[in-house]
């Protein structure tokens, strides 16, 4: 029969990389934990509008990389490209988006965009990221950064460069867009013709093409920086303030604009050397007017998401150690029952073990036990089932020692004789 293949840019994750996303996961949960985040657990489809109202109908994600279809009432439907318009949208039905009130909210999992498939690039990839509604302090932003940095070095992801700008505000961001669409207008000949096209739709983002005549032309474009009101001024100057006192280092980065629409004031990046053309693990931003824009009250928010991929990507190789500690091996046939009892008393008192197949000789399977690197070998055979012993063999020091099949009934007495045989160490 002919295999049936998966979908391209939609990968399997086998292990042990995906043992490598639980424990990453596991870690970046006990830092969202500690920062007092609640997890939040979204569709993985919403309408089309909540995206294109959100991230931008003139955005790259909207424009060329949805997955839309219709359902079958005619409702056009989109797999969520990312996070932050799904978590804004229940906050807000949920009434957790109100005035005077706070919402910490993270998740996992994954999103979809049809981009070209390449390194670090997928069509389902996984996000883990977090959303701060109801705060438009400074500190707000500084603390989101502080605890991206704080994500990324339980990760193990050292070396990464984070970069931030000020976007401005409703206030001030008119006139910059203004100023970019006449650089764009008058070197129109110049640009691709994308960007011609969104030098009267969307005019920031012209600063994202990654065209090289493009990028030429923009290198020389009016900063953001120069139009920014007081106001906002003020607020990216006391988040730059706070995240040094913090010590989490930082580069200014002028013409970083990102790729969605929503983001006012505090934007920033993390990229990493070691993955190539898709070198950007995390991103957010502060998104004041969203919440507003999707219905809800003028409330403010700031978050981030990671890619954990490429996360995972930028950390490197970790070993991580899959070796049972016991091997648990039956050498009769009226064993696999006692067998299948102990090993669960085991398991339950959290020691990895794995049980051989019964019916093998002795010798093959210590070469198994020796081959996964078990420290254990616990055998139960004709002898041992007449003694109501198990032989216990260390497979480090190569000695054997009895054990009462019984011993004391619980899971953790025999897991803990086991280990005091092999001088209390585990694997
Ligand atoms: P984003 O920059 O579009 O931001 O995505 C965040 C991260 O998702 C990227 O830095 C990258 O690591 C990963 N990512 C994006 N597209 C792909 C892909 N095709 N393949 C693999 N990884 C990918 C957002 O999504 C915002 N919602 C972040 C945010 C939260 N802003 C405020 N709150």
């Amino acid at each position: 029969m002919k295999i049936i293949n998966g979908v391209r840019g939609f990968h399997d994750i086998l292990p042990p990389q995906s043992e490598r996303f639980t424990v990453v996961e596991a870690r970046l949960r006990a830092v969202l934990a500690a920062y007092n985040y609640e997890e939040i657990r979204t569709p993985i489809a919403e309408r089309t509008e909540l995206f294109a109202r959100s991230i931008g109908e003139t955005t790259d994600i909207v424009e060329k990389e949805m997955y839309s279809f219709d359902d079958r009432d005619g409702t056009s439907l989109t797999l969520r490209p990312e996070g932050t318009a799904s978590v804004v949208r229940a906050a807000i039905e949920a009434g957790l988006a109100q005035r005077d009130q706070v919402a910490k909210l993270c998740y996992v999992g994954p999103m979809f965009r049809r981009e070209r498939p390449q390194k670090g690039r997928y069509r389902q990839f996984h996000q883990i990221g977090v959303e701060l509604i109801g705060r438009e302090d400074a500190l707000a932003d500084a603390e989101v950064v502080v605890l991206l940095a704080d994500c990324l070095a339980a990760a193990g992801a050292t070396g990464t460069q984070m970069i931030l700008n000020s976007l401005g505000d409703a206030a001030c961001r008119p006139a910059y867009r203004a100023a970019l669409a006449a650089y764009g207008e008058a070197h129109a000949e110049e640009l691709c013709a994308n960007c011609q096209q969104r030098c009267t739709r969307n005019p920031l983002r012209l600063l994202d093409c990654k065209d090289e005549g493009c990028r030429r032309v923009m290198a020389q474009a009016p900063l953001v920086s120069a139009y920014l009101c007081k106001p906002c001024r003020t607020h990216f100057a006391q988040v730059e303030r706070l995240l040094e006192a913090a010590e989490v280092p930082f580069t200014e980065s002028p013409r970083l604009v990102r790729g969605l629409d929503y983001y006012a004031r505090t934007a920033f990046e993390v990229l990493a050397p070691n993955l190539g053309a898709q070198n950007a693990v995390g991103g957010g931003g502060r998104y004041d007017g969203l919440v507003e824009a999707l219905g809800g009250p003028p409330v403010a928010g700031v978050g981030f998401a990671l890619g954990l991929e490429r996360l995972i990507m930028a950390a490197g190789e970790e070993t991580l150690d899959r070796r049972p500690e016991v091997c648990v091996i039956p050498l009769a046939e009226r064993a696999a029952a006692p067998v299948l009892q102990l090993a669960r008393r085991l398991r339950l008192a959290g020691t990895r073990c794995e049980i051989e197949s019964s019916g093998r000789s002795l010798k093959s399977a210590m070469r198994r036990a020796d081959k996964l690197g078990a420290r254990f070998a616990l055998l139960v055979g004709e002898d041992e089932l007449e003694a109501g012993r198990a032989t216990v063999r260390d497979m480090r020091r190569q000695t054997d020692h009895r054990l009462a099949l019984a011993l004391g009934g619980t899971g953790p007495a025999l897991a803990g004789a086991i280990r005091a045989l092999g001088g209390g160490d585990r694997v």
